[in-house]
């Protein structure tokens, strides 16, 4: 994209920042396929935002640890990190890097009392630090002084909690977090999802641009056409859908269940939900990365990662409400696997209703016709995302 171009989208961009309600449209589209405008997210948003990296249930026990990912600030590659709980009990981030000659420390997921480095056995603890590293005895340091672990650490990064997802910056100190999504704060603690217990996830690539299918799980609008055999198969719950605006760092809508539904209603043993909230679904972004749907019995959630404007990881999780795991319909040996393998059958048939359709978006943005009709009110989450994104590549709003 040509200097002048790449102003032109920019002072487009700007003006979408600050664009009413009642005039919402998409992004331009060169905002989706363009490179320039990927790098900027690096540098405004992915260099130094709150990445999810999972949830404080993840790592139920001291030495439990994860392995996850987060973009990389200045090119298409995802950094791994170790999500892991200490011997004090606290969940530490670590960049996945030995600090010899940076082998990668784990994989997948573990118990460990110890880090020790696969490439030349050097030892962490799980606060990080360095104690043992063998056959150095004859080296100095960089100062001259005779070698000590004591003096080498793994690089902790930032780490704040909301909600039990454990979120991780970049940047060495970030704004904090709870402020920026205090409105969503009010409107889900009451479901108490830190307690809900990790069933399954994953991760999947899909052949889209992260944005498009961050607005498609806010977009209240498709449900009723895209999941007619899935979500709105047994009642369409568009009519009944509030769309909130949303804050700096958030939006959300809430769909509200028929109480007879298969899923996205409270257990019986559910005592702290009342009225509609024990069937209403909340689906929130925590911006940039970080998509939930939250329901009484259980919490889907996505975390987006771009592998270049056409690509995007996704790393997904199932956690279910623990009075729902208590219950007879999860029981060894009753009908708990087959409860589980419903969940996982519907998502699977939700992603397969949804990735055709937000793929075939991202082909269709190349187009010389690329068009920008008006939203249906059913849309403000999109819209709100989009403004968002608008503000932070032209660098109206940081933090
Ligand atoms: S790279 Fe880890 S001990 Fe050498
Ligand atoms: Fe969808």
């Amino acid at each position: 994209m040509s200097t002048g171009r790449l102003d032109q989208l920019l002072a487009q961009l700007r003006a979408h920042a600050t664009l009413p309600v009642d005039r919402a449209v998409l992004l331009p589209p060169a905002t989706y396929t363009e490179p320039a405008i990927l790098q900027l997210e690096r540098e405004h948003i992915f260099a130094g935002e709150w990445i999810c990296v999972g949830r404080t249930a993840d790592v139920p026990d001291k030495g439990d640890y994860v392995t996850r990912e987060v973009p990389s600030p200045h090119d298409d590659s995802l950094l791994s990190v170790i999500l892991v709980r200490g011997d004090d009990a606290v969940v530490r981030v670590f960049s996945n890097v030995c600090v010899h000659r940076c082998a990668t420390l784990l994989d997948g997921d573990g118990s460990t009392a110890r880090i020790t480095c696969p490439y030349h056995a050097w030892v962490y603890r799980l606060d990080g630090q360095c104690v043992a590293a063998p056959y150095m005895q004859h080296t100095s340091e960089a100062d001259g002084s005779p070698f000590d672990p004591a003096n080498h650490r793994l690089r902790e990064l930032p780490t704040e909690v909301w909600e039990g997802f454990v979120f991780t910056s970049q940047s060495a100190a970030p704004a904090p977090l709870a402020p920026r999504i205090a409105g969503l704060t009010d409107e889900v603690a009451r479901y108490r999802m830190s307690g809900y217990e990790t069933v399954a996830g994953g991760t999947e690539v899909w052949d889209t641009n992260w944005k498009c299918l961050a607005e498609n799980f806010l977009d209240a609008y498709h449900v009723f056409k895209v999941h007619r055999s899935t979500f709105a198969k047994e009642s369409d719950s568009t009519g009944g859908t509030t769309v909130h605006p949303g804050g700096p760092g958030y939006t959300y809508h809430v769909a509200v269940d028929d109480p007879a539904s298969a899923y996205g209603v409270a257990h019986l043993d559910n005592v702290v939900l009342e009225g509609t909230w024990r069937h209403s679904t909340v689906l929130a972004a925590v911006y940039p990365t970080l998509v939930v749907q939250l329901q009484p019995d259980w919490l889907w959630y996505l975390v987006l990662s771009p592998l270049g404007v056409g690509r995007v990881h996704i790393r997904w999780s199932l956690a279910v409400a623990p009075e729902v795991v208590a219950s007879e319909m999860w029981s060894a040996g009753r009908d708990g696997d087959a409860y589980l393998t419903r969940i996982l059958d519907l998502l699977a048939a939700v992603n397969a209703e949804d990735r055709p359709v937000i793929e075939g978006v991202w082909n269709a943005l190349h187009h010389h016709d690329a068009a920008r009709g008006p939203f249906s009110y059913l849309e403000r989450n999109v819209f709100d995302i989009g403004r968002y994104i608008a503000a932070r590549v032209t660098g109206i709003a940081s933090d």
